[in-house]
């Protein structure tokens, strides 16, 4: 595929706003020359997330997201840097030079331009009719009863074709595209409208633009259920999934996206807020899809039909992927749609957080299925989940070797033993989501709060505050952390983040800092000798209980003395700010 020109990319670069393209993810605030935020890659309740506008680049103290505005999007959209280059480039209205531009494909891009233009224009004529014609009434009436509102059908643009033979082709002429283009887009057949009285879902990439289209028949009407755009120069099935462009941002928001078999799961899924969304559309997932998805979340949960057809194709995805895949396992018989119209969006959303990794759910599917009352039967099974118990990691090849015992109803050591001789081909499986770390408080991490809270508290203070900064000594604050955020924050009180290095370990403190400053009204400088003393009175209470603990007891008691007289001076400040 040819390159873009580094020249235009450049421009592009500079055309690029770079707080506003932030500023559609997170809302932004300035902090001295620096933006700041929500981080729109993790979730927080306190702003970890920097933008340096001048340069374009970001970065996230809390998960260390970081680059440029082209990362920016590929991360925040999840797109490749292509795919990038190009979103931006229609948002910002540059126009992206290729590399040896030559005349033929010149002109088959201008071709194919039409083409997406005539597709983009039947979607619009579809959903137009679907709204406004009298014909469409019972398709109105229908989408309405399996319970989809109006919202996600004008998301989706879904429409309406008309049943008469030519309304759209004739439309489309009227606007100058050919016949030919018409038959090229798979739109028309033999000088007809190809589809007609039917439910039409326009199928887009993963930028929004339409390539082709699925149709439903309306019940009752003959012809097949679905007829879809057949393969051409620009559908290609295999590369399909729909409603990736709306799922897109939110699987790369959740780090996840949920693969489905049909058009009406996707728009009741979305419907019911699970936006991370996609439909392989009722076949076996293609290893491009796979990798599609896998570009868009790392983890990919599969909740396919619960019929034959989609459990296979569930066994096919596992052996494509480089990426997190997962299994739920559909309650006989319904579908995603089924289950959410009939109210079970809680027991949808408990399945879909309840999915097993693929290699688990394999080895379940196939001692369901397996003939367990027959010797034949039991080795067939015991030899088949070998394969996907060897290429198991540790933990999980324990829990795959406990339920096949389990099941086979033999002791474990007995199941150990069959699996000796490694397999010949193991599917490979990577990367399973690290458990979040319980969070404790101790007295240590108090006196660190407080701390930080008194940082700030200078930081919002102006002169006054930088001044109450260099007082503490190093041994009233009670970590090297907040040490060295104090002496970062004296030398760079005006702008502190302008200078803040990534690689500072005290960074993300620092701007922790920052934002708390954000927040606080200027303090009155009583309320800061406060915070002195209050400093001063937790480095007393640390040695005396230092001193309790060395058997210290003389030293002990002047300390407790010195903490009353703190005491005293603090009721003393108390009462002037009261
Ligand atoms: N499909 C298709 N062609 C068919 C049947 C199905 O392309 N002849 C695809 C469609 O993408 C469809 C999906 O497979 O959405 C799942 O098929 P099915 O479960 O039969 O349809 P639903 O989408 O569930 O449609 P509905 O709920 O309206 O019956
Ligand atoms: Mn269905």
């Amino acid at each position: 595929m040819a390159l873009f020109t580094r020249d235009s990319i450049d421009r592009l670069r500079d055309s690029i706003d770079m707080v506003e393209l932030v500023g559609t993810k997170t809302d932004l605030r300035r902090v001295g020359t620096r933006w700041t935020g929500l981080c729109p890659f993790h979730d927080e309740r306190t702003p970890s997330f920097s933008v340096n506008s001048e340069e374009k680049l970001f970065y996230c103290f809390g998960c260390q997201a970081k680059g440029d505005a082209f990362g920016f999007v590929e991360q925040s959209e999840g797109l490749d840097f292509r795919e990038s280059l190009e979103f931006l480039a229609d948002r910002y209205g540059v126009e992206l030079q290729l590399e040896n531009d030559d005349p033929q494909a010149e002109l088959r891009r201008k071709h194919k331009q039409r083409l997406h233009a005539l597709l983009d224009r039947t979607a619009t004529y579809y959903a137009k009719f679907l709204w406004d014609s009298k014909e469409a009434e019972p398709a109105r009436a229908y989408l309405a009863e399996r319970g989809l509102g109006e919202e996600v059908l004008r998301d989706f643009r879904v429409g309406y074709s008309p049943s008469a033979g030519n309304r759209l082709t004739a439309g489309a002429q009227r606007d100058g595209f050919t016949m030919q283009e018409l038959v090229s887009a798979g739109l028309a057949q033999r000088g007809q409208d190809r589809f007609r009285g039917r439910i039409m879902f326009p199928l887009a990439n993963s930028r929004g633009r339409v390539l082709g289209f699925g149709a439903r028949a309306m019940a009752g009407s003959d012809g097949p259920k679905y007829l879809n755009t057949s393969e051409n120069e620009i559908y290609h099935k295999g590369r399909q999934l729909f409603g990736i462009d709306q799922a897109r941002a939110h699987a790369a928001k959740s780090g996840r996206i949920v693969v489905v078999e049909g058009y009406t799961d996707v728009l009741a899924l979305h419907q019911a807020g699970i936006r991370e969304s996609v439909a392989i559309m009722g076949t076996a997932l293609t290893a491009e899809q796979m990798a599609e998805l896998g570009r868009a979340a790392p983890l990919v949960v599969l909740a396919l039909d619960a019929d034959q057809s989609g459990q296979e194709a569930m066994v096919r995805a596992a052996q494509h992927g480089n990426v997190d895949l997962r299994a739920v396992e559909m309650p006989a018989g319904s579908d995603p749609a089924d289950l959410l119209a009939g109210g079970g969006g809680e027991e949808l959303t408990q399945l879909l957080n309840g999915s097993i990794a693929m290699i688990q759910f394999q080895v379940r599917r196939l001692l369901a299925d397996a003939d367990l009352d027959t010797p034949v039967g039991r080795d067939r099974a015991l030899e088949e989940a070998r394969g996907l118990i060897d290429a198991a990691q540790p933990a999980m090849r324990q829990q795959l070797i406990r339920e096949v015992a389990d099941r086979l109803d033999v002791p474990v050591s007995s199941v150990e033993l069959s699996l000796r001789a490694p397999a010949a081909t193991a599917p490979r499986f990577t990367r399973t989501p690290e458990p979040a770390l319980p969070a404790g408080a101790s007295a240590g991490e108090v006196a660190f709060r407080a701390e930080r809270e008194f940082l700030a508290r200078c930081l919002a203070s102006g002169d006054l505050g930088r001044e109450y900064l260099a007082r503490p000594t190093d041994e009233q604050l009670s970590s090297e952390a907040t040490r060295r955020a104090r002496g970062y924050l004296l030398q760079h009180f005006d702008d502190p983040l302008a200078g803040l290095s990534e690689e500072d370990p005290v960074a993300p403190l620092v701007f922790d800092i920052v934002h708390a400053a954000e927040e606080h009204p200027p303090s009155s400088e009583p309320l800061l000798q406060m915070s002195i003393l209050q400093l001063e009175r937790r480095r007393l209470e640390r040695e005396i209980r230092r001193a309790a603990h060395e058997g210290d007891h003389s030293r002990q008691s002047a300390l407790a003395a010195a903490e009353q007289r703190v005491r005293g001076e603090l009721d003393e400040v108390m009462g002037q700010t009261a």
